[in-house]
Formats: C-alpha cells, sequence, structure tokens
C-alpha cells in the first residue's frame, strides 16, 4: 500500500523527521543520495536512530555509531550485523509516499 507521508519540502535537505504510520516509528530521511523510509529503531540496542549523522545513503546510530546503509537496511561494524527494516519511497507530485505492507 502506497502512503503519502509529506510534501518533500517538509524534510529539510540532509535532514530528517520521524513519523508514525501504522504503529511503527518510521525515520524519512532526505539525502542528495535520495529519499529513504528506515525503521527508527537500531538493530543493536533498539535505540532511535533520529538525530544521527547522514553521509551519503548511510545513517549512523547516534548512540553507538552503527552504520546502516538505507538502501537495504545493512548494518557495518562490529556491534550487529542485524538490517533494519527500509521501505521503498517514492516522490509524486512533490510528496514523498512510502510502500508498506499494512495489516
Ligand atoms: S543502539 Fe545503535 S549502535 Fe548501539
Amino acid at each position: 500500500m502506497k502512503i503519502a507521508v509529506a510534501p518533500l519540502a517538509d524534510i529539510p535537505e540532509n535532514g530528517t523527521c520521524v513519523f508514525d504510520l501504522h504503529g511503527k516509528s518510521v525515520l524519512v530521511a532526505r539525502t542528495p543520495a535520495g529519499v529513504f523510509a528506515i525503521e527508527n529503531r537500531c538493530s543493536h540496542a533498539l535505540q532511535e536512530l533520529e538525530g544521527g549523522k547522514l553521509k551519503g545513503f548511510h545513517i549512523f546510530c547516534p548512540a553507538h555509531g552503527v552504520r546502516f546503509d538505507m538502501r537495504d537496511g545493512s548494518a557495518m561494524g562490529k556491534l550487529t550485523k542485524s538490517p533494519i527494516t527500509v521501505w521503498p519511497t517514492e516522490v509524486l507530485d512533490g510528496v514523498i509516499h512510502i510502500e508498506m505492507d499494512v495489516a
């Protein structure tokens, strides 16, 4: 199901916003590498990824620094190899949409 989330202009360039969508905390990142939607929860110690530094299509967990690839959710670093959930995004008429399975 495609969900309209927010106008692209509402998210600063190289910035993030968190949305509650169908019971999930979803972090949307707007970067020069694209717009990404990821689970706002680190797979290491379940801290929020909100506030993490962005670099290209990567985000660094603000708690202990694990780096996640926002394209596929994969984790890089010694602390965890568990991926996080990512959802496909699309910008249609200036509005960010996220493709989510909704029960
Ligand atoms: S909670 Fe994210 S790296 Fe530890």
